[in-house]
Parts: structure tokens; C-alpha cells; sequence
């Protein structure tokens, strides 16, 4: 029903443009998640009201180990509905402490021919206070955990760039099991040499001490706090095996691997080239490479594992491979809810 009939009626309702089908997709849920019936019918299909497959990370239980990747609901708006479809967590955001109107329209394609999208958003965002109200009102009902992914705004130097990460992470205090800093994606200009020698070690450990004082001040527990990094091959191993280093020396919880790509996995075509990050399962042997890469020196170090999932079996070869959980968003995309099901039982 999804591929066969949602997929294209969006596609047409929104005349190709990627971001309109997005929104037009979050409107719909939006509607749909008002009605505590719809909501439980849904979650009857996916089986999310049926029994958990529970793990435990940072001493957070986690229903199952497939999450919705950060990008898809940046603004915190279909909270209730993503839960229904049996998702085991989700990463809000990326939020920025200020409202951001991100880079100029169309900045989002969908490489339909290879299941692939490059988007090149740029930290749009509602800002983290008007994310805040929406939390407020929806979190009590929400079970399963949530991730918030923070950033920075578009002109703040990366000297700077902790500062913003932490007034995100303020604002939302009460509300993220864990904290995602994005110091990957490929839309800000600058935004990786975060993940550089100059800039990571301070960077890292300005926003877990942050953290970690603001629990006190707000009697609350520290979060764990998580850095998602570029891929391979926009980083080297070398590249990405210090940045993990690093990461482990200042205290960060876990890694994230990884966020779009520069690179180009796909035979040229006008559509690919568009600037931007492109995601899509022609990138998932680099994120198994990666995941290896840093088990083979952390056998323990959490890592959510995210990049070219679209199949139960993908699931189970990054499972296989140490990491305690999982993300998708381009496979969500393109299979629907029905992956979700599937991958929910692993
Ligand atoms: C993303 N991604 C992303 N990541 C992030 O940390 N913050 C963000 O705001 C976004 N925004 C975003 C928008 C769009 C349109 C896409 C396609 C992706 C990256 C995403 O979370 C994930 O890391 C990559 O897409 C790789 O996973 P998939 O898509 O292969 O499952």
C-alpha cells in the first residue's frame, strides 16, 4: 500500500519536490495523530503496543533497537505517530538554539531510480523553544526514548559553536534521553572541522561538561551525550579513528556513524549532481566498515549504527557487528512503514 500507493500520491501531489512530499506526509500525520483511534489501529499493525524486544544502553531501555534518524522529524511535530509505527526511539532535530530558515528551496531530491536522496536543508529549524512547547505538550504521552540532536546556527564561528550547542541542549533540558551533537552535517559550511584536532577535544568536552552541569543545576540526570561524526570516506579511517579517540578521551557516551555523504555512489546524472549530502543503501558498506573499524579498538563504546538500511538483513549484519543500535531514515523513505515492522522484531 505504501510503495504502491502513498509513495507515488505524495510524489505527485508535491510535482517531485522532495520537501513538499515531506511536508505534505507530516501534515497528513499530523491530522492522523489527533485520533487516539487512528493511533491505536496503527500501532496494532506495526505491533508497536505488542511485546518489546528490549536493550539496555546508558541504562535506558529501549523497546527495540530501530530508531528514526535525526532530519525527519526536525521540528518535533509527529512524535505520536512515529511512535505507533513501532519505532524503538527517535532523534528529534537537528535543532538550533535560534529559528534558522536553512538554504534556499529545492534543497531536497529524491534519486528515486536508486532509492537515494541528496539534500542540501542547511539547518533549517523552528528554534529550539517553539521544539520545547511541542515537547511539552506531547512527551508525557510518549514511551519510548528520545534523542535530541542539537547544532549550531549558521553564523557562529566554530569557537563558538558550543556555546550554541548548549543553549539548544538548555532549552530542552527536559526532555531528550540522550543528546545527539551533529558536528556532520555537510550543509554548514565549517561545520565538520568541528570533527578536526583544532576544534573536537574542546568541542567535546565543552558540551559533556555542559551537560552534566546543567543536570545539577536542574536536579535532573545526565544525559549521555553523543557525537555524530561524517562517514567514510569523507573522513579517512585515520580521520575517523582519531576522531572516535578523541571522543572516547573527552567523555562523549557513544558515537553516531555517520551522516550524509559527499561522495557520489551512483552513476552521474543531473539529479546527483546537486550539491549536498547524499544518503542511500549504496552507502552501507561504509558504515559497516566504519562500525568495525572502531570495535576492533572500543569493543564497548555505544554506537548507534546509521547509513544504507533498508532491509532486516542489513539490520542484522550492523547488530552482528557490536552495534547497540540502529537507525534509518532514506530506507524509511523509500520501503515505508512496513520496514519499520520488520525491523522491529530483530
Ligand atoms: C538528514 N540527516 C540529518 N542528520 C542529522 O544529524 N541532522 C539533520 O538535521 C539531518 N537532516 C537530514 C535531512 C534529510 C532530508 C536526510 C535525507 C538526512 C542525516 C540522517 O540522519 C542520516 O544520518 C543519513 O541520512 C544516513 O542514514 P540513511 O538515510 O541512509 O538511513
Amino acid at each position: 500500500m505504501y510503495k504502491m500507493f502513498i509513495l507515488p500520491v505524495l510524489s505527485a501531489l508535491s510535482q517531485g519536490d522532495a520537501e513538499k512530499a515531506h511536508r505534505l506526509a507530516i501534515w497528513g500525520m499530523r491530522r492522523l495523530q489527533k485520533s487516539p483511534g487512528i493511533l491505536k489501529l496503527v500501532a496494532e499493525w506495526s505491533g508497536a503496543d505488542g511485546a518489546p524486544r528490549p536493550t539496555t544502553v546508558w541504562g535506558i531501555t529501549f523497546p527495540n533497537r530501530i530508531g528514526l534518524a535525526a532530519g525527519f522529524d526536525k521540528h518535533a511535530e509527529v512524535i505520536p505517530f512515529l511512535q505507533a509505527l513501532g519505532f524503538g526511539f527517535l532523534e528529534l532535530g537537528t535543532v538550533l538554539p535560534r529559528p534558522q530558515r536553512g538554504d534556499d528551496r529545492p534543497r531536497v531530491f529524491r534519486l528515486a531510480k536508486h532509492k537515494a536522496i541528496i539534500n542540501r536543508m542547511g539547518f533549517n529549524s523552528d528554534g529550539a523553544e517553539v521544539v520545547e512547547k511541542r515537547l511539552a505538550k506531547v512527551r508525557p504521552k510518549i514511551k519510548i526514548p528520545i534523542g535530541i540532536s542539537v547544532g549550531k546556527m549558521k553564523e557562529t564561528p566554530n569557537e563558538k559553536a558550543a556555546k550554541d550547542y548548549g543553549m539548544a541542549a538548555a532549552i530542552l533540558h527536559a526532555y531528550g534521553d540522550y543528546l545527539a551533537a551533529n558536528a556532520s552535517s555537510p550543509n554548514t559550511p565549517e561545520l565538520r572541522k568541528l570533527l578536526t584536532k583544532e576544534f573536537l577535544a574542546p568541542f567535546v568536552h565543552s558540551v559533556v561538561l555542559g551537560e552534566a552541569s546543567r543536570a545539577l543545576s536542574f536536579k535532573q540526570k545526565v544525559r549521555p551525550v553523543l557525537i555524530k561524526v561524517s562517514p567514510l570516506p569523507d573522513s579517512t579511517e585515520k580521520e575517523g579513528e582519531e576522531t572516535i579517540a578523541t571522543c572516547v578521551e573527552e567523555g562523549a557516551s557513544g558515537i553516531i556513524i555517520g551522516n550524509t555523504t559527499l561522495g557520489r555512489p551512483v552513476p552521474p546524472s543531473k539529479k546527483a549532481s546537486e550539491s549536498g549530502g547524499f544518503s542511500g543503501p549504496q552507502t552501507f558498506k561504509n558504515t559497516v566498515k566504519f562500525l568495525q573499524m572502531v570495535r576492533r579498538r572500543y569493543p564497548l563504546f555505544p554506537v548507534i549504527a546509521v547509513g544504507g538500511v533498508n532491509s532486516a538483513e542489513r539490520m542484522r549484519v550492523l547488530l552482528g557487528e557490536g552495534a547497540n543500535l540502529v537507525q534509518v531514515y532514506t530506507g524509511f523513505i523509500y520501503e515505508g512503514p512496513g520496514l519499520i515492522r520488520e525491523l522491529r522484531v530483530i
